[in-house]
């Protein structure tokens, strides 16, 4: 696979984020943009340190994922015209742990570098005087008088404009989903071998390179029942006998980017829940073809009750049409959960809910608390798809409870609840014109 020419998207990316910042500061009325990369976290009465999770506020600058204690720092071109921003880069003196690399790739070339070997050694590079600095962070970031303020005008506005990659996020994000594509062919072998959840969370991140370091999320792999479980992350260490179904829900990093790509599948390729699922997958595919501009989210997501509800009652799950399913809120027993979320930076990417670059929330439609995305699909957002069907006992009681018992064909769930679920998950990229699946090309690719 030939890679992109990071190089010169990365320019572009850059003058991207320079406009974005120059507009934040105008807004917040601010100086300088600093951004501290974060720090490591410790547990509470103990040495240990939890996973670094950078700022990222700090990775949507720079392809950076793993140097705490460092910190960009950027001033509008206008004081002194034709200056780089600043890169101040944590590189200590310490033979207890592998230091970061010195500063290399593609991103080096634009900044002025500074190399530190303790955190305070920031301080002087730091613009002066500190309160004229929109300081985006978190508060263990503190260093002197920089104490991360987030004015809400900055973050607003910077959230709000991450929703629209720029040409070089979505290379990264492509390359996100190869790789995260590597460890679902790698899992879905380890499956039809009869491995167990354990086995095949690490065959899945064998083939990725990534372990919950670096991947973007806890792997859900669930094997039969455990597949109704929304975030199952227990990793049974035996497989079940018999092995029936296989829900995998696990992504990839690159480059601080993240993918999150669901499938499912069946042992018995000729049975009734393989039926299901190639229904679920022909509708998800129909589903992300609508990720048009103008298109409201809110309208994807209700309209992917009503598909998914024609599914179960062509199944014989339901015994009502979908339109009755959805409003009677059966069709929310065995769909619980939204048809998905802005993606990029962070797996469950920010403003999915944002009104305006200036703030604002745009409310879920009432009957669906877990909906993650409410607005109006824009060129340059990338969203997941990830309708699901499941067999969850806990809502199924409360449909009998709210006296909807005879909309669903109860020995039809019995004969589906040993399946778990199904969800089918992909990226999808909305531009101006058709929308663009990032995933299916990559599974292409691989096969
Ligand atoms: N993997 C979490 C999600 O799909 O949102
Ligand atoms: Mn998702
Ligand atoms: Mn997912």
């Amino acid at each position: 696979m030939n890679q992109p020419d990071f190089d010169a998207l990365y320019a572009d990316h850059l003058a991207t984020m320079k406009r974005r910042a120059d507009e934040a500061l105008s807004r917040s009325g601010f100086d300088h943009l600093v951004v501290p990369s974060g720090t490591q976290h410790y547990q509470v009465f103990d040495d240990r340190d939890y996973p670094y999770a950078v700022n990222p506020q700090f990775k949507a600058w720079l392809p950076l994922t793993r140097v705490p204690y460092s910190w960009l720092v950027y001033t509008p071109d206008t004081s002194r015209p034709g200056q780089r921003p600043k890169v101040i880069f944590y590189q200590p003196f310490d033979y207890w742990h592998v230091v970061p690399d010195a500063p290399s790739g593609w991103w080096v070339e634009h900044f002025d570098i500074h190399i530190i070997r303790k955190p305070e050694e920031a301080l002087a590079l730091l613009p002066k005087p500190a309160a004229r600095c929109a300081v985006l962070g978190e508060p263990q970031s503190t260093l002197g008088d920089y104490a991360p303020n987030n004015p809400a005008a900055a973050v607003d506005y910077l959230e709000y404009q991450r929703s629209y990659k720029t040409p070089y996020e979505i290379a990264l994000m492509r390359e996100a989903q190869h790789l995260a594509v590597r460890g679902h062919r790698a899992a879905e072998a380890a499956f039809r071998e009869g491995k167990s959840e354990f086995a095949i969370h690490m065959a899945y991140c064998g083939a990725v390179g990534q372990d919950l370091g670096e991947l973007p999320y806890n792997n859900i792999v669930a094997l039969n029942e455990h597949g109704a479980v929304l975030h199952y992350t227990e990793l049974g260490r035996s497989a079940p006998a018999p092995v029936r179904s296989f829900l995998i829900d696990a992504g990839a990093s690159f480059h601080g980017y993240a993918s999150d790509i669901t499938r499912t599948y069946a042992t018995d390729k000729s049975g009734e829940f393989q039926a299901m699922i190639d229904a679920v997958d022909a509708a998800q595919i129909k589903m992300g073809e609508g990720v048009r501009a103008g298109v409201d989210y809110k309208q994807l997501h209700v309209d992917s009750h009503l598909t998914l509800m024609g599914i179960l009652k062509d199944f014989g799950v339901i015994k009502v049409s979908p339109e009755a399913a959805l409003e009677t809120g059966v069709s929310a027993a065995f769909f619980p959960h939204g048809l998905g979320h802005p993606i990029g930076l962070q797996v469950h990417d920010v403003a999915g809910f944002a009104e305006s670059d200036r703030g604002g929330k745009i409310p879920r439609p009432p009957g669906h608390p877990y909906l993650r995305m409410t607005r109006v699909l824009e060129p340059g957002m990338v969203v997941t798809i990830e309708p699901g069907l499941y067999f969850i006992d806990m809502l199924l009681d409360e449909v009998k409870k709210n006296g909807r018992a005879d909309s669903v064909d109860w020995g039809r769930v019995d004969a589906f609840r040993p399946y778990g679920g199904i969800r089918i998950e992909d990226e999808v990229m909305c531009t101006a014109g058709d929308a663009v699946n990032l995933t299916r090309p990559a599974f292409a690719a691989a096969a």
